[in-house]
């Protein structure tokens, strides 16, 4: 039995959105591996809440990967969650201390350095995933200063420029094998480390549900678990939160 999918890469010069991509071409791709597709640069990369991504040439991340999955499938809401977590991995690892903002954003001091869009689709009889990632690799100070939210890099958080391909090619290969053992194992298996990395914990948060609470963490299924006013815990699958205290 496969520990990881096999990985199948796709590289692209410039295109509108490797999201876009994947979504317009997917019937010609195989839908049993991982597809990754990259593009040197988009001129129209995407973000969600139909945002902008800014996408200059050969100086970040932009992929998408590209599975298919049964219908149903409980995990289809944590994917985000855990690509966000390979992410964090492959960051850790190269020395730096990222958080997770609920539920896929990545954080280093506070700023966000990546961000993680799930577009699904129908396929046959199951669900195409096309999971854009873009990381702020490379792009300078002054340019992150055109994004309208605090932003960061890898490079302005570590004065050190990164090659974008062994990023990738890392971000691939942790991720094909996190997403294995999603499809056998649920989100439990990864509970207690997106947990551990999540931003905000123990803080006053209001989610875009309009529930206020301390933010608590994670339940087995990726929810957010808010102890609300009367002490209770509350689950909620919000799409975003903001600190309030
Ligand atoms: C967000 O945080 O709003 C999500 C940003 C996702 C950006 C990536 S870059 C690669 C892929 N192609 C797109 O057009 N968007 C995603």
């Amino acid at each position: 039995m496969y520990n990881e999918k096999p990985i199948i890469y796709l590289h692209f010069d410039t295109l509108t959105s490797t999201n876009t991509w994947v979504k317009e071409n997917a019937v010609s791709l195989n839908p049993d591996v991982l597809t990754c597709v990259t593009a040197l640069a988009q001129t129209q990369g995407r973000g969600r809440y139909s945002r902008p991504w800014i996408s200059p040439r050969s100086q970040n991340v932009y992929t998408t990967f590209y599975c298919c999955i049964e219908s149903q499938a409980p995990y289809l809401f944590n994917l985000g969650q855990v690509l966000s977590l390979s992410c964090a991995r492959i960051l850790i690892s190269r020395g730096f201390s990222p958080a997770i903002k609920w539920p896929n954003d990545l954080l280093l001091q506070q700023k966000k350095v990546a961000g993680v869009l799930c577009e699904t689709f129908p396929v046959l009889d199951r669900v195409g995933i096309a999971l854009g990632i873009g990381i702020n690799a490379n792009m300078s100070i002054s340019e992150l200063a055109t994004i309208d939210q605090p932003a960061t890099s890898l490079a302005a958080s570590s004065s050190t420029s990164w090659d974008i391909e062994s990023l990738v090619i890392s971000l691939a290969t942790a991720f094909s094998r996190d997403l294995m053992q999603l499809q056998r194992q649920g989100f439990s298996h990864f509970q207690k480390e997106y947990e551990h990395l999540l931003a905000f914990r123990g803080r006053l948060v209001l989610s875009d549900d309009g529930i206020a609470g301390f933010l608590e963490g994670v339940d087995e299924q990726g929810q957010l678990l808010l102890k609300i006013q009367d002490g209770t815990l509350h689950s909620l699958r919000a799409n975003a939160l903001r600190p309030i205290d």
